[in-house]
């Protein structure tokens, strides 16, 4: 298949995932970050999505460790959620998939008040690995509100109370949760005016995240339903090599011109975990 844009490691193809995905190299991948279409919430100008079919190839193009990140919400119908998300975290899990982690990405806010329910403010951020993952690079950029020296306390077998090592380090960061909140949206999530053409980007933040977690530079990154291209951008800004598509020409060309935006970042220092702590604030 021709290449819809292919410059500098950045490739994007224009086409259904699965067939595309059916031409890329068994075991080439080494971290997908994508999100699909959830239930029936958006049209995506009508295109169809074969979830057992891209299913079966993302198993087979990710590499022994390598990871996928699976960002999903359910539709609610007639009062209830369809339950999809879990549907599908089984059925990658039945293809070979470790459920490695359920991560929450925290919208800071919600887009439909239901009489009945708690404000849904969340999609989960599941992340499949092929294995033991084998590029991990945890953020550690959590203010730590205890001193190192509170370090907890264990009761040995014999009954004596004993201090834990403190996990905690000198710089005052800690490892994150595993809560993530980014408001969607607006200037918020990118800087780029054209993203939002498309009906639904996720925060280039997000993608920075999970690339910055779950690869190393020089790595290939993945997203199959790339959408407005807002993985491909952070895989470009971090380095990686990128190989995506989307089914419809019309967000093709959205993601192409937003790999030509500048920097969603000003200077690198940004995308080092120092540089989030504003937008991950409330929640520790
Ligand atoms: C939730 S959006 C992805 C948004 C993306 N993460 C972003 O930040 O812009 C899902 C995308 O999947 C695409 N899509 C739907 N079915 C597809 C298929 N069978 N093959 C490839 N792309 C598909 C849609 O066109 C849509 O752009």
């Amino acid at each position: 298949m021709t290449p819809f844009y292919e410059r500098n490691g950045i490739t994007i193809y224009c086409g259904e995932a699965s067939e595309v995905m059916a031409e890329w190299e068994a075991g080439s991948i080494d971290l997908t970050v994508t999100s699909p279409p959830y239930d029936d919430l958006r049209r995506y100008l009508g295109y169809t999505f074969d979830f057992a079919a891209i299913a079966g190839q993302l198993w087979r193009v990710t590499t022994k460790g390598g990871v996928a990140v699976w960002v999903v919400g359910d539709e609610t119908k007639d009062g209830c959620e369809t339950g999809n998300s879990f549907r599908q975290v089984l059925n990658f899990m039945s293809l070979g998939f470790n459920l490695h982690d359920t991560m929450i990405y925290d919208k800071n806010g919600f887009r439909y008040p239901f009489p009945d329910k708690y404000h849904q403010v969340f999609e989960f951020m599941f992340i499949l690995s092929k294995g033991r993952p084998g590029s991990v690079n945890l953020l550690q950029d959590r203010p730590i509100i205890y001193n190192s020296h509170s370090s907890p306390r264990k009761r040995e077998a014999n009954g004596e109370m004993t201090r834990r090592k403190s996990y905690h380090n000198e710089s005052g960061y800690g490892k994150r949760f595993n809560i993530w909140r980014y408001s969607p949206g607006g200037a918020k999530s990118s800087k780029d005016t054209v993203a939002f053409d498309h009906p639904a980007i996720f925060p280039e933040a997000l993608a920075r995240d999970h690339i910055l977690s779950w690869s190393n530079p020089g790595d290939l990154v993945a997203d199959p339903m790339l959408g407005s291209g807002t993985v491909a951008k952070m895989a470009q800004q971090l380095g990686r090599r990128f190989v995506g598509c989307d089914i419809s020409e019309e967000y093709c060309k959205i993601a192409v011109d937003r790999l030509r935006q500048p920097s969603f970042f000003s200077s690198p220092a940004e995308v080092q975990p120092q540089g989030q702590k504003a937008e991950q604030a409330p929640l520790w």
